[in-house]
Formats: C-alpha cells, structure tokens, sequence
C-alpha cells in the first residue's frame, strides 16, 4: 500500500483524486485542505463542488480508501507521494502584479512538506505552475538538514469542468515530467504505474520536467486562443451578414484545423486560461521575448473586448440605454454544467450593464450562491432568481450567458408574454433557437449572426 496525499481540496484536488482511488483500491487517499468548511463540505453530502458524476464516485470511495482532512501536518508525515493542487492565481501585487503567477500558496506548501516530512517522498506537481517552478520546489525541499530526498516531478491536469470524471476517467493524454537521473526516472515510473491502473500506457507521455510544466500553460493558450480567434471573427460577422456557425463549420471541417473549440461566444470565463495566458505573457517578458508576449497577450485583450462588444450590442440595441430596465440574465457559471463563477463572463456583462444602471435579474440552476459571493462588493444590486420564467417577467431583455440545456426548453411563448415590449434577447451562447424567437416577437441579437428584428425596418434602432 502506498501513502498519497493531495494538498488542496478545490475543484483539481476534489475531482481527481477520488477517480484516482476508485482505480487503485490497494492504495490510501487523503486530501487535505486549510478550509475547514471546505473539507466539511467534501465529508457531508453536500460537495462543495458541482461536477456531474462526482457525487457517485465520491460516494463509492470516502471512508474506504478516501479520506478528506485538515490535518495536513500529520498526513505529510505518513504519505509517500504527495499531489499539491493548492490555487496558484494571479498575482495582485508586487512585481508582476497582473500577469505572474502567486506562488504563495504553493510556497507555503513547500515548507510545510520539509518541516513535517521524516521520510523521502515524491511530490508531485498538479497545480498549474510557471515553467521552471520545479527547480524551486526542489531546492526548497532537498535544503533540508535531515538527510532526505526528494523527487518533483510536473503532472499537470488537462481536465474541463463539467466533464470533470469524464475527462479523468478517459483522458487523451496523462502527462508526466521528471528528472533525467536514476531516482527521476524511478519516480516517474511509479507515477506511470498509478495512472496504469485504467489509463492505457500509450497515453501516458513521460518528458522532461521544463516540458511538461510549459506544456500546460501553452495547452490552455491554444485553446483560448482559438476562441479568441472565431469570436474576432463574429464581429466581422456581424457587419457582413456572414454566419460565424457557417463559418466555424466551413474551417472546421478542414482537418488540419479542427472542429472544436470553434464556437463564438460572449467570451471565455473559467479560472484558468486568462490567468495561464498572462502568466505565460508574463514568463516570455521575463525571458527576454516582449514580441512573443505581445501575441499571447492579444488573445487575453480580444477576450476582454468580445464581452464589452456584447453589452455595448445590448445598450445600442436598446435604444441606447438601459437605465431603470430590467434585464434577465440567464446563466452565472463560465459554462454549463458546473456551478464555477470564476472569471465568467456572465459576471462581467452583469457589471457593465450594472455601470449603466440595468436592474438586474440574475438567474442559474446551480451558480446563483457563487454569483452571489462574488458579486457582493455590489451589495443588493442584483436579484438573484433561481426560476428564469420569475426572472424573465417585466423584463425588457433575456441575455443568455451560460448554455445551460435547460434554457432552450423554456416556454418562450410564456416568456414573450410576460415581458416588457419591445422584448429583446441577446443570445451570448448561440443557444436559442433564434428563428422561432423571432416568430414570437422577440428582437433576437445573436453571436456572429445577423439580427433578427422588426424594429430596423422601422428605423428605430439605434445606431
Ligand atoms: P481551488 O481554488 O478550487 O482549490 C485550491 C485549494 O487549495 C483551496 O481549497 C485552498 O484552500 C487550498 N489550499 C491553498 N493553500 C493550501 C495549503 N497550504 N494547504 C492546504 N490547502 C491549501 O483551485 P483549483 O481550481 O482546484 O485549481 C488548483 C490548481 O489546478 C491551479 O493551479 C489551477 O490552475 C489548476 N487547474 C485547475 C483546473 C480547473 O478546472 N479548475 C484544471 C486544471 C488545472
Ligand atoms: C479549460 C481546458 O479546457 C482544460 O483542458 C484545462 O485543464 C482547464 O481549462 C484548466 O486548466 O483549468 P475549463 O476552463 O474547465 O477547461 O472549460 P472549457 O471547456 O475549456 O471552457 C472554457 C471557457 O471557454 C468557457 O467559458 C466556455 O464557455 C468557453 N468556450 C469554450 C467558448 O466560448 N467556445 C468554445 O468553443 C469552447
């Protein structure tokens, strides 16, 4: 039996482990955390997460050979291999306040596995680290006094929320950095040998410590990157009556350039790819590249602007303001399927509109505590409506933000009837059925694709 801890109970931490565990039952699980309410969370049934399928497995390995815990000291001490998946986000001060990493965290976690440690372990990178972070940590670690070894090796995640277990459960690839030297090589092997247990061996790539912690940032770049790219796209669109889901569609089907991650959006949210993109924008201006800085970085600003274009669109739309109107805003969560509010755009629509002094209705199946939280600097501004047909009624706009399911089989009829007229929906997922929007008299404003309004051939929409 082998010891393995995880430091860190968040979204990484929470979802990989107890996967982990269900395929390996002859090893012992422990996550840790310093958020006490957190780790009561993950011990009741109540997770502090959403994540589909994570309740069930969670179920079949807590109390078996899965245990959530505070004491990280003590557990420091027995484990054998620890997995540190504390939150490394953007730094807000200092040097690099903006775009660097804060390794605060994981600093912390450093000292905290030297002083507690009274055995040799491996440590493994889970958490999404600046390239080179490995050196630090080994440096940090191997200082000590006791005559212990340890190994660091780079495993970063490469899952999506929402398909969380899915992607764990099937990964395209595991990724796995070590050391070139003998005890390098022999942690990673047993790194391999974990993930062995359901992922088939061709899919576990091994490298050296520097690619695969470069890897992950870059991984996470092209992927925005690509929907930096169609949604600059969509504004073309949209001044051309060209389609950006034709389009999407008509490049996609080009091999060498692929189907996915082509879909136009309000903007992409989530709590990685802004922050690995300017850490990234961060490392190529440490490293002496501000050119290649200059690249990554536009990806970040073309971000920034798609999600103000789509509250400008909404204010011009309008008949140039919004001022004392209610506005219904479907979805809080950065995508569907999980109940993660960090850096969505829903939240940053739901801010602009506020500056032009909307009332907003805000309404998500499982997002709505979180919107709350984040949104508290702007105290009871907001109405937070778990029921879209409540939070559509009186309003003079639905803005959908989040592509939840559920949204497109609503009873727009119903909808329609309530709202103020000239009702308005400003699809920021291409989710709808915009058509048969159009049909029940909505004016429908969606991504990258012609609007469909009555009030144009009136002349009275703004320009
Ligand atoms: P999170 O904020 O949800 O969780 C991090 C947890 O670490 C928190 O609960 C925090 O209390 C805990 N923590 C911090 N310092 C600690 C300490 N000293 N001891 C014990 N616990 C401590 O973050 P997350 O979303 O799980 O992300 C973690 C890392 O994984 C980040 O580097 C992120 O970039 C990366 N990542 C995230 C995702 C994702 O989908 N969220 C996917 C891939 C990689
Ligand atoms: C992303 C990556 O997909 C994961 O591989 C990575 O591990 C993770 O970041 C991370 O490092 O945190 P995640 O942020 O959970 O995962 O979700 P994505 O599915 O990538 O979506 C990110 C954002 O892009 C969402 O707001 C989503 O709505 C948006 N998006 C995605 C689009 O606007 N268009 C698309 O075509 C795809």
């Amino acid at each position: 039996m082998t010891n393995i801890l995880c430091i860190g109970a968040g979204y990484v931490g929470g979802s990989t482990m107890p996967v982990i565990a269900s395929h390996c039952p002859e090893h012992r699980f422990v996550i840790v955390d310093i958020n006490e309410a957190r780790i009561a969370a993950w011990q009741s049934d109540q997770l502090p997460i959403y994540e589909p399928g994570l309740d069930e497995i969670v179920s079949q390995t807590r109390g078996k050979n899965l245990f959530f815990s505070t004491e990280t000291d003590r557990h420091i001490a027995e484990a054998d291999i620890i997995f540190v998946s504390v939150n490394t986000p953007t730094k807000t001060f200092g040097h690099g306040a903006g775009r660097a990493a804060d390794l605060q965290f994981w600093e912390k976690t450093a000292r905290q596995i030297l002083e507690n440690s009274t055995s040799s372990k491996i440590v493994v990178e889970k958490s999404t680290l600046p390239v080179r972070t490995a050196e630090a940590m080994e440096r940090i670690l191997n200082s000590n006094t006791k005559g212990l070894h340890f190994d660091v090796l780079s495993n970063p995640e490469f899952l999506a929320e929402g398909t969380a277990i899915r992607d764990m459960q099937n990964p395209d690839r595991v990724l796995i950095g070590g050391r070139e030297t003998g005890s390098g090589r022999k942690a990673v092997e047993r790194l391999v040998e974990l993930y062995a247990h359901w992922v088939p061996r061709d899919r576990i790539i091994t490298t050296n410590l520097w690619s695969s912690e470069l890897s992950k940032l870059v991984a996470n770049a092209f992927l925005a990157q690509r929907i930096s790219s169609i949604n600059s796209i969509s504004a073309i669109c949209e001044k051309t009556e060209a389609d950006v889901s034709e389009v999407a569609n008509a490049i996609g089907r080009d091999e060498r350039i692929g189907r996915y991650f082509l879909r136009a959006s309000v903007g992409f949210g989530g709590s990685c790819f802004r922050k690995d993109i300017l850490n990234l924008v961060y490392l190529c201006e440490h490293y002496g590249l501000p050119e290649v800085a200059r690249y990554w970085e536009q990806v970040v600003l073309m971000n920034e602007y798609q999600e103000a274009r789509f509250a400008a669109n909404m204010v011009a739309s309008m008949f140039n303001t919004v001022a004392g109107k209610r506005i219904a805003l479907f979805g809080a969560a950065f995508k569907a399927h999980t109940s993660d509010t960090r850096e969505s755009p829903a939240l940053a629509v739901c801010r602009t509109l506020l500056e032009e002094k909307a009332d907003i209705v805000m309404t998500d199946p499982y997002a709505l505590d979180n919107a709350c939280q984040d949104l508290q600097d702007l105290g009871n501004q907001i109405t937070y409506e778990p029921d879209p047909y409540a939070a559509a009624r009186n309003a003079h706009a639905i803005a959908i933000l989040t592509e939840w399911p559920q949204y497109t089989q609503l009873d727009y009829e119903r909808i329609y009837q309530s709202m103020v007229k000239p009702a308005f929906v400003f699809d920021g997922r291409n989710l709808l059925d915009h058509k048969k929007l159009y049909e029940l008299g909505f004016n429908v404003y969606p991504i990258g694709k012609p609007a469909l309004t009555r009030l144009v051939n009136h002349g009275i929409e703004a320009a």
